[in-house]
């Protein structure tokens, strides 16, 4: 796993592997709201996520889902990607896989309250792209939650490419940029009232410093703060980039009022996005849409 700026030289970068962090959720915290982003490998739970996954993308798209939008017209494109995003996001064993996965972490899963699993499609035409199946641009999840403890989870179902992954701005994490907070309503976005609503407020200004092209391995797990710059990168290759990307927040968190700064954000804290029960009882969840949710990467 490495990660590395696209055409130059990787720039310093808080990543770590999670074998490297002290044992335990609290320092996982501690090092997600200092910037750090941390890759996890060989979660046996999380291996077995990604391949039914996969098993969903493949049984929706054939054989190779990455060239299928080569071959299919956008209208059945577009189909099947809300078909995959349905089955993976209702999926009961993919949200059993997940509460291990976070237990092997470290977490006592009824301490976790979480966005559902989300599968992201980006693909390389603009053709095959609509409102909930395109890449995204720059953000911070935490523009549209306003949780600055929140916690964003990111996983790819195949080999990445420099130029078909996420992007993060590493030195965008504590320097402001001019975005649409202060005008972007979460509950105006809820209610439907208004068409092709912004899904979550947007950058004004270019982030600061170069990105970094996150490159880990399928069944290896990223996780970061909501509170870092990223955006999609695609290209044109003809390729779709398939991931999966979760939230989280862990009530001691909450508690003991750790969170990364928020430097921009005019957005109040909209817990209602993560429900009332955690994570281990998702019968009483109270999610809002997948419209809603960090619109992540
Ligand atoms: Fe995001």
């Amino acid at each position: 796993m490495t990660m590395v700026a696209p055409g130059a030289p990787p720039p310093p970068v808080n990543l770590r592997r999670a074998a490297e962090l002290p044992a335990g959720a609290a320092a996982l915290s501690d090092a997600l709201f200092a910037g750090e982003m941390v890759v996890y490998s060989g979660i046996a739970p999380f291996q077995a996520l990604i391949k039914r996954a996969r098993d969903v993308v493949e049984d929706v798209f054939g054989e190779d889902p990455q060239i299928a939008e080569q071959s299919l017209d956008p209208a059945t494109f577009k189909k099947h990607a809300s078909n995959a995003r349905k089955q993976i996001v209702d999926h009961p064993h993919i949200h059993r896989l997940w509460v291990e996965t976070l237990e092997e972490i470290g977490y006592e899963a009824r301490t976790v309250r979480c966005d559902k699993m989300r599968l992201r499609i980006a693909p390389s035409s603009e053709a095959m792209r609509s409102r909930l199946i395109r890449p995204l641009p720059v953000h911070r999840d935490s523009w549209g939650s306003g949780i600055m403890c929140q916690i964003n989870w990111w996983a790819p179902l195949y080999r990445l490419h420099e130029t078909r992954t996420m992007l993060i701005w590493p030195e965008g994490f504590d320097q402001p940029i001019a975005n649409t907070t202060e005008e972007w309503d979460y509950h105006t976005l809820l209610s439907g009232e208004i068409p092709d609503y912004p899904l979550l407020p947007r950058a004004r200004a270019k982030p600061p410093g170069k990105p970094i092209a996150v490159m880990i391995g399928p069944g290896e797990l990223l996780a970061f703060s909501a509170a870092h710059l990223h955006a999609s990168a695609t290209d044109r290759s003809g390729q779709t980039r398939f991931s999966l990307d979760t939230r989280s927040i862990w009530e001691t968190d909450v508690w003991a009022g750790r969170g990364a700064p928020n430097v921009d954000s005019a957005t109040p804290p909209h817990w209602d996005m993560f429900g009332r029960a955690s994570i281990a009882d998702p019968g009483n969840q109270e999610q809002t849409d997948s419209n809603t949710q960090g619109g992540s990467r």
